[in-house]
């Protein structure tokens, strides 16, 4: 027999229908909560609140689990790479040798972007934000490519969008950051693999011969992997609501670019390595910090720390914990910042404050370090969160679409004036 909930208000029962995920969730099914019993329910940030049902990825922020279709992330990390990630995030299967052979060829036949699009970036000053401009140039795809706007695309064209986003992410990632530096832009090399190319067109200077170093682009490869997708965090439900009104993949992506830039989530990336500096800076008393972070009044959190579903741990700071040991020793780095974040760490995991609040790392607390490492500005890091959660954010789409979802528009409680008369300008 099916579970159910009963609900009483004012002394009047109401039974809920209960619906279980595959992994045992139980969500509390409250669709027709409205229409038979006239409340809605309230949850400020949907911090209880189930907004779809989805089989993309399943997390448990209590066991520190994070899967890709049911594939574990550590083993995705270890032996995967990211368009095959990309491929089963997307499709929901692992490719075959001749599906990976067509995506990855697909991909790298339309990583060209058009000529207006140097217009466009030339409109930019030199001082703008490249995730500003990333999002920007993705949107602009629906002027140059406007069949994406018809809602019941066929599912040839959608595959094509598929295809030309993930193809000119790079493209348009590199060429904001060229944007910021004053430099000509780089064309896309199609001999290189998806993360070689991307950082050809970043770092390449012209006329000059620009070998990919392959510990870089392994290490960058890892990062996208590790971001390529995390349910339904702010930017992912931001695709699925602007996608819910019917809207493009070009328009619904660059709204996620959008709400990935805030520090709270994507642009924490940033902010660690700004802190980090700050407190190297400052002498490199972590405790202070510490102390900083505790006190409510100082405004001060310690970034790359917390996150709203881990209450064990985030296991993609596990992995990317060792790959900053990794990738620094090998290409024989010395970070300062990299010791203090370690003292951070170290410091916040004993004090009763961080344990209290199951405050961990999180996947942004070590990222910037290798970022940095890989020669990435800081500027650019949240730009490579949004290029590594492309693939996810394109799949949440495709669900979305696919399961024909309605418009997302949630209630709310009024709290403002009841109605009163209008009074003219010259006697208030
Ligand atoms: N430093 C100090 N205190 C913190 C921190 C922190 N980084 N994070 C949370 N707290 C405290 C907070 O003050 C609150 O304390 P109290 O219960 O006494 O009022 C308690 O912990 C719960 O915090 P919350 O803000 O209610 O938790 P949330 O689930 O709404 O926020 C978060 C999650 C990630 C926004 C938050 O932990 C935070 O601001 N972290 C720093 C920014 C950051 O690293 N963001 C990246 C998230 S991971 C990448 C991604 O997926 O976006």
């Amino acid at each position: 027999m099916s579970k159910t909930a009963e609900l009483i208000i004012d002394g009047k029962s109401y039974t809920l229908p209960v619906v279980e995920g595959s992994e045992g969730e139980v969500a509390v099914d409250i669709s027709e909560l409205l229409e038979k019993a006239k409340v809605i329910t309230l949850d400020l940030g949907y911090k209880n609140t189930g907004a779809t049902k989805s089989a993309i990825t399943f997390l448990d922020g209590d066991q520190g689990i994070l899967r890709y279709r049911g594939y574990a992330i550590e083993e995705l990390a270890e032996k995967s790479n990211f368009l095959e990630v990309a491929y089963l995030l997307i499709f929901g299967e692992l490719p075959s040798k001749q599906q990976y052979d067509k995506f990855t060829y697909d991909i790298k036949t339309h990583t060209l972007v058009h000529e207006d699009i140097k217009k466009i970036l030339d409109g930019f000053p030199s001082t703008a934000h490249p995730m500003g401009v990333l999002a920007s140039l993705f949107c602009s795809q629906t002027a140059f490519y406007p069949e994406s706007l018809d809602p019941n695309r066929s599912a040839e064209g959608v595959y094509l969008s598929i295809v030309r986003s993930l193809a000119k992410m790079p493209t348009f990632a590199a060429w904001a950051y060229k944007n910021a530096v004053g430099h000509p832009v780089n064309y896309p090399d199609n001999s290189q693999d998806y993360c070689s190319r991307f950082i050809k067109m970043m770092f390449a200077l012209p006329a000059e011969q620009y070998e990919v170093d392959p510990v870089v682009a392994a290490a960058l490869d890892k990062l996208l992997i590790l971001h390529a997708d995390h349910e339904q965090n702010c930017s992912t439900s931001t695709v699925r609501i602007v996608g819910s009104s019917k809207a493009s993949i070009y328009s619904s992506i660059s709204a996620g670019i959008n709400a990935l830039w805030g520090p709270l989530h994507g642009g924490a990336n940033q902010e660690v390595i700004a802190m980090l500096e700050n407190i190297k800076a400052d002498g490199g008393d972590t405790e202070k910090w510490i102390n900083k972070a505790k006190d409510k009044n100082s405004g001060f959190r310690l970034m790359g720390f917390g996150h709203r579903v881990y209450k064990n741990f985030d296991p993609r700071a596990k992995i990317i914990k060792k790959a900053a040991d990794d990738v620094l020793g090998k290409l024989g780095i010395n970070d300062p910042v990299l010791e203090i974040a370690q003292k951070l760490e170290e410091a916040a995991l004993k004090d009763p404050y961080f344990v209290e609040r199951k405050l961990y790392p999180n996947v942004d607390f070590y990222s910037g370090i290798i970022y940095r490492a890989l020669g990435i500005p800081q500027d650019m890091f949240t730009v490579m969160f949004a290029m590594g959660r492309l693939p996810g954010w394109i799949a949440q789409w495709k669900e979305l679409r696919e399961n024909k979802e309605p418009i997302g528009r949630p209630r709310q409680v009024y709290t403002g004036q009841k109605l009163r008369p209008f009074t003219d300008i010259s006697k208030r």
